[in-house]
């Protein structure tokens, strides 16, 4: 197998989002601005609540999707159209915000870990403005893979005959939290024509010998496969990967769309609002 190698490592950097909440971004920084098809990574971990308490009050989001995975704490999500979603450790929820979605994200809790990630996964233009959905799946519904050493967790795409929950037609995106035990290998074939990235979150690994510390995220370069070494305390990391979409991305804070205009249309839609135009379907359980 020809094993990708690593094109960039792209270190974490504490950005305040929301109402006063700290994240680790990656993909959507000055180093990285996107990795096609994704605009933005996110992880959040934190046991001091001062900073996640405040939350992500109501904001609108139109032209992409949002990913979130939670690992530890309690967040509840609720929508302009009366949807109600509510994620819990090892959850994970999809919403394609297309179109045009305000939501608010908060957490169900005062003390205690907040740990997850969200990932921004872009839209093709002949989705952008199409009906927004939803998939929510909880820890329990979502299929585990042991390994000799260690385990997979499959929220989206294949892992061998393992289907994931989270259908993503779109990019085909691939999203698997793999966790290794000391120096076990783990190796898997990927698409060659999808970009895909390493995110090591607890311990460290090693990749075509080049060393993967946490909160750096590792983008792939081509090839056929991926080959993983953890390290002597062991590994847990995300391993993400989706079919590029290959077209101009325009960006203004929550709106993603292809031209300038579209992004003037979605500010005055949301200044009139008319951003939210049709009620979201919810899967998943
Ligand atoms: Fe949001």
């Amino acid at each position: 197998m020809n094993t990708r190698r690593i094109r960039q490592f792209v270190p974490a950097f504490e950005v305040t989002e929301g109402a006063g909440v700290t994240v680790h971004r990656s993909i959507g920084t000055p180093a990285l601005r996107n990795l096609d098809p994704f605009l933005m990574l996110d992880h959040f971990g934190s046991d001091n609540p001062d900073e996640y308490i405040a939350g992500f009050p109501e904001h609108p989001h139109r032209g992409f999707i949002t990913f979130t995975y939670m690992l530890d704490g309690h967040m509840e999500h609720r929508d302009s159209m009366g949807n109600r979603g509510d994620l819990k450790p090892g959850g994970v929820q999809w919403m394609k915000a297309a179109s045009g979605v305000i939501h608010s994200e908060m957490p169900q809790q005062t003390n205690g870990l907040m740990r997850g990630f969200q990932l921004w996964i872009n839209l093709p233009a002949s989705e952008k403005m199409s009906a927004p959905a939803y998939q929510e799946f909880s820890a329990v519904s979502i299929p585990e893979v042991a390994l000799d050493q260690g385990r997979v967790r499959v929220l989206a795409g294949r892992f061998g005959d393992t289907h994931g929950v989270i259908d993503d037609p779109a990019t085909d995106v691939l999203y698997l939290d793999i966790s290794l035990d000391a120096q076990a290998g783990f190796a898997l074939p990927l698409s060659e024509t999808h970009n895909a990235f390493v995110y090591v979150f607890e311990g460290g690994a090693h990749l075509a010998g080049a060393e993967l510390k946490q909160h750096t995220l590792a983008v792939l370069g081509a090839g056929e496969g991926v080959e993983i070494m953890a390290g002597d305390a062991g590994a847990r990391f995300i391993l993400v990967a989706g079919r590029p979409i290959g077209e101009p991305v325009v960006q203004y804070g929550p709106f993603v769309m292809n031209t300038r205009e579209e992004i003037e249309q979605a500010i005055a839609d949301y200044r009139d609002g008319r951003l939210v135009q049709v009620r979201a379907e919810m899967t998943g359980h």
